[in-house]
Parts: C-alpha cells; structure tokens; sequence
C-alpha cells in the first residue's frame, strides 16, 4: 500500500534506503530479527524463537499486498535491512481499525535518528488511511529510548501488564500498553 523509495541521510551523514517491504525480502528479514533479537531483551522475537525465512518471505507477501505495512531501511552498501517499522491491522472486523506497531534498528545505526524518521513516516501514512484510527505497541519496563520516542510520537500510556514478560534468564519486565488515535480529530500536520 505504500510506495515509499527514497534515500534519507542520518544525523551522522550516513545513508539509508527507506522502501516498502517487496516479495524476495524474506531472507534479509530473517537475518535482521535475528540480528536485533540477539542485541536486545527488549523486542518479544528471540533466538529460539526465529522461523524459517520462508515465514518471513509472507510479511512481505503482505507488504506487496497492502494487508500490512512494512517499512524497511536498507544499508546501500550491502543492500542488507538494518532497521524496519511494520503495523499490523487487527485481523478481525472490531478490531480492524487498529493497527499493532513494532519497529527495531540494529545496534550500529542507533541513536542517529533513523528510529525516530521511521516511526513518524509510518503515523503520517496511517493518518492518511481512512480504514486505520488507531495505532497501539507494548515497550517493557527499563526501554526508555523507544518510550520516549513513541512519547514524542505522539502516543500515550494506556496501561501495564505487570510482568508479563519473562526474559530467559528468568527475570520479568512490564509491558506498558501505549496507544495513539490517528483518526478524525487527530493532528494531520
Ligand atoms: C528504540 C529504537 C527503535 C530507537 O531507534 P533509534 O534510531 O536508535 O532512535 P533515534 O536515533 O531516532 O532516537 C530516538 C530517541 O531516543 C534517543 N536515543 C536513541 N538511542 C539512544 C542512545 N543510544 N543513547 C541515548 N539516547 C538515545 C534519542 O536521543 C532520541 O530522543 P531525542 O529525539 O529526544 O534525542 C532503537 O534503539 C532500537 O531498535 N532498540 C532495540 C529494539 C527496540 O527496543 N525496539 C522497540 C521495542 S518497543
């Protein structure tokens, strides 16, 4: 549904490729969630958790197809992902107004501004969705960087699941429920 191609420059002059998610980009999506699962406790995937590529290969199936945004950046050098934001509208009728956000950098493209580009590019185009009103994610306790984007984002705490997140080493995080309304009477800047 989007047709996003472009090249955006970093707070550290690098370049990225910003495009949809395409048909083939299974493999390279594989190697990125497994990349960004082993650098972080704080995204749900980890290793034991990956699925083939084959999996994968059906986001972007979905991409191409419109029934859910991927956003993927792309290192030029290599042509490898290194950062990705995807919604994922509710798969029954009530709930197909909302759309369930999850994004990741991988750890050497941090910290320069591609999260927070790629986040705000993903609520511009759910603003002009007339089928999505409402975006929703979980971050867990202690992830304050993505807390306080998704703050500057626009979106709120709704609520905590207290530890309902058990990390493999036995220790629990919160999910806080955080939530934005990008339907009529949301800021279309
Ligand atoms: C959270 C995440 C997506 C942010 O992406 P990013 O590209 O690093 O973030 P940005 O550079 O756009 O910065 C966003 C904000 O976080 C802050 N930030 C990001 N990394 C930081 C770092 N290493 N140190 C200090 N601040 C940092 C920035 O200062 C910025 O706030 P500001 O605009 O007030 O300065 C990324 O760090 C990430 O993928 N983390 C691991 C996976 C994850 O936690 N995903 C979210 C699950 S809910």
């Amino acid at each position: 549904m989007i047709a996003a191609h472009e090249t955006i420059t970093l707070n550290d002059e690098r370049k990225v490729q910003i495009r949809s998610a395409l048909p083939g980009d299974g493999v390279k999506i594989h190697a990125y969630l497994r990349a960004l699962g082993e650098s972080t406790p704080f995204i749900l995937t980890n290793a034991a958790d990956m699925r083939e590529p084959e999996v994968y290969e059906q986001n972007a199936q979905k991409s191409a197809d419109g029934s859910m945004y991927v956003l993927n950046a792309i290192d030029p050098e290599n042509g490898k992902i290194i950062a990705c934001t995807s919604l994922h509208p509710g798969s029954r009728a009530k709930i197909a107004h909302a759309a369930g956000l999850g994004t990741g950098v991988l750890p050497e493209w941090q910290g320069v501004g591609l999260g927070s580009w790629m986040l705000n590019r993903a609520i511009e185009d759910m603003k002009n969705r007339p089928d999505i009103l409402r975006l929703e994610l979980t971050v867990m306790n202690g992830n304050d960087h993505a807390r306080r984007m998704y703050e500057q984002a626009g979106f709120a705490v709704e609520g905590v699941k207290p530890r309902s997140i058990r990390q493999p080493d036995g220790s629990f995080n919160d999910e806080i429920l955080m939530g934005m309304w990008v339907g009529e009477g949301a800021d279309h800047d």
